[in-house]
């Protein structure tokens, strides 16, 4: 019943909550002027921004330094995270309003943040302000300990870059038992495993990549996940050819193509993307809304994913050679068409920081969520120009 050859659809501007922008410190990896172009390029309207900078954000100094950068370079609206130091949970609660979210690195990956005491993680879980999320990087057992930890201290906790069976079965058990935690899950781990073709230093990533079996419990278990999040890490495609290199890959323009094609394949359903790039993050983090925006799509664009997106400084990819069905045609931001066709419109300076000290409630969401919450996405209509099909 489609008599044009593209089908054009609308989603609303999708949510990141996972980005690493390298700025202040290491912007030859990228900066806020180049991250948050590759992130419109990829249909994503709001980034949340990781504290593993140099310097690390820990502190009022640093966080109003990173918000000056961000003020400056930001193209796309944006949200900064703290980050959680062994000396500093007594002192954050006071600058909270300036930040998103807390976020805990509990394993080894790309920071100076690790923290290993568990009493300081407890610190944190009771001083951070019940109201604003706490994010962990806690990858297997340590899943299983930030769950019960975060548990213990009556409070919610989202669990970064899930990736794995087990973590999976934990999470599912602590939902089905009404725990108050809410997870994330990256396009590498869904679409790329340990049988890779790139060299040891280049598929580096923490967490690293899974097997099948743990990719295929992942879509086994789509409902479990609240939210997708690229954990856009950019190394240099120099960084990248060492071994060992440096943890982490690029993902903000390779997300929304990989998983229009995995609708495309009839895996996923475009509500599924706009439940987990939209209305979950904005549940989770109490995110504000962005009027007039929204990310046109055309689902019928065949492509294969070049050495390297446009946009990142980055210069390399770990999705090169896939081949995809989808793109992003146009996104609008606050009324502004900020990226059309390949070109991006929005300057250095128009993204926002959100709004964050008054957009928080008492509980937060979680408990929603958790019941099953599915998107409403009747609002996904095409283009005016083009013939409307709906889902
Ligand atoms: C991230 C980075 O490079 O900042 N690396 C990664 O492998 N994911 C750090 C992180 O998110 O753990
Ligand atoms: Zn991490
Ligand atoms: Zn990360």
């Amino acid at each position: 019943d489609c008599v044009t050859s593209q089908s054009m659809f609308r989603l609303p501007g999708l949510i990141d909550v996972h980005v690493h922008m390298r700025e202040p410190g290491a912007v030859h990896k990228e900066d806020f002027k180049s991250g948050t172009a590759a992130a419109l390029a990829g249909g994503v309207t709001m980034v949340l921004c990781m504290p593993n900078t140099a310097p690390a954000i820990i502190d009022s100094d640093s966080l109003q330094l990173a918000h000056k950068v961000a003020k400056e370079g930001a193209r796309c609206d944006y949200g900064l995270y703290l980050g959680a130091s062994a000396t500093n949970y007594s002192t954050l609660a006071g600058i909270s309003h300036d930040a998103v979210a807390l976020k805990m690195y509990l394993n080894e990956t790309y920071t100076t943040l690790r923290l290993d005491d568990i009493s300081v993680w407890m610190k944190h879980f009771e001083n951070w302000p019940k109201n604003k999320p706490i994010v962990c990087h806690a990858e297997s057992r340590t899943c299983a300990s930030a769950i019960l930890l975060a548990h213990l201290c009556d409070r919610p906790v989202h669990i970064a870059h899930l990736a794995r069976k087990e973590e999976m079965m934990v999470v599912k058990k602590a939902k089905a038992n009404g725990l108050k935690v809410t997870c994330e899950v990256c396009p590498h781990h869904l679409f790329l495993t340990e049988d890779n073709h790139m060299s040891e230093g280049r598929s580096s990533v923490r967490p690293r990549l899974v097997t099948e079996e743990d990719r295929q419990c992942l879509w086994d278990n789509i409902d479990i996940i609240d939210c997708f999040a690229t954990d856009h890490a950019p190394h240099t495609d120099e960084e990248k050819s060492k071994n060992p290199g440096p943890f982490g890959f690029p993902g903000l323009e390779t997300m929304l193509p990989l998983l229009l094609t995995a609708v495309n394949d009839g895996r996923l359903t475009l509500a599924d993307i706009e439940a987990k790039l939209h209305t979950n993050p904005k549940k989770i983090f109490n995110l504000p809304d962005q009027p007039d925006t929204y990310v046109e799509v055309n689902m019928d664009r065949e492509w294969t994913i070049p050495y390297a997106m446009k946009y990142s400084k980055a210069g390399w990819t770990p999705f090169t050679g896939q081949k995809v069905k989808g793109c992003v045609s146009r996104v609008v931001l606050r009324g502004q068409i900020v990226y059309v066709d390949g070109e991006i419109l929005a300057e250095p300076g128009y993204g926002q920081a959100i709004a964050t000290s008054s957009a928080g409630r008492e509980e937060s969401n979680v408990a929603t969520l958790n019941g099953g919450l599915r998107s409403s996405s009747k609002e996904i209509i095409g283009s005016p120009s083009r013939l409307i099909r709906s889902t």
